[in-house]
């Protein structure tokens, strides 16, 4: 990424996703997270689960890797995104979903989520956000939180702020989502990337 992309993405920090997912419907560009499998950390996470009976949010799904491998584990998904054209890609490539799949701000949810979801799984969407939106959007993803929260992004240490996008996390920012009411329940980096659950 060039550095004028770079100082463009800083200047819209939520808006450009909307521009990266229509340029990519239109052909002229590739997006990065595009992955055809979902996150392994997540697949990890999710041996011997069954999700049958239990509600889950994901948040930034983009082309819904994630929310898609829940559905599939039993769990009753609801996933969302800031692009709309990013969901309306999602929609077309998986037309028999049971996910609903939702236009949303993670910094300006809707209110009717609170505490709603037995598992929320963050991947990737706050370390896509500026730093300085990294505390909001941090207490977002716990205010969404009923019982269980998995956290999953590319880790760094203290130290100074890197000319992203992205903008890995800190130990730090890691331990800020053990707030409104949730406890860490375990952390570790692996493989440069972080996997931190925690619970209400
Ligand atoms: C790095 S991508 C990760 C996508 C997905 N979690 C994955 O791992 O494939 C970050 C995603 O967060 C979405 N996003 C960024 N800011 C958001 C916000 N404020 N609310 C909801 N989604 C947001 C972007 O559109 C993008 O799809």
């Amino acid at each position: 990424m060039s550095a004028d992309d770079r100082r463009l993405q800083a200047a819209n920090p939520t808006g450009w996703f909307e521009d990266l997912y229509a340029e990519a419907a239109a052909g002229t560009a590739s997006v990065p997270w595009d992955q055809p499998h979902p996150q392994p950390h997540l697949v990890e996470w999710a041996d011997g689960v069954d999700g049958t009976g239990r509600s889950a949010l994901v948040v930034g799904c983009g082309y819904g890797r994630d929310s898609e491998f829940l559905a599939s584990l039993g769990f009753d998904v609801v996933a969302f995104d800031i692009s709309p054209t990013g969901i309306a890609t999602v929609q077309a490539r998986y037309p028999d979903s049971k996910v609903t799949y939702v236009v949303a701000d993670l910094l300006d949810p809707p209110a009717e989520w609170h505490h709603a979801f037995d598992l929320v799984v963050e991947n990737m969407t706050v370390q896509a956000l500026p730093v300085d939106l990294h505390a909001k959007a941090t207490e977002r993803v716990a205010w969404l939180t009923g019982s269980e929260l998995l956290v999953l992004a590319v880790a760094r240490d203290e130290g100074p702020v890197p000319d992203g996008p992205p903008w890995p996390l800190t130990p730090s920012e890691i331990q800020a989502f053990a707030t409104d009411g949730l406890t860490s329940r375990s952390t570790r980096r692996d493989n440069g990337r972080w996997v931190a659950e925690f619970v209400r």
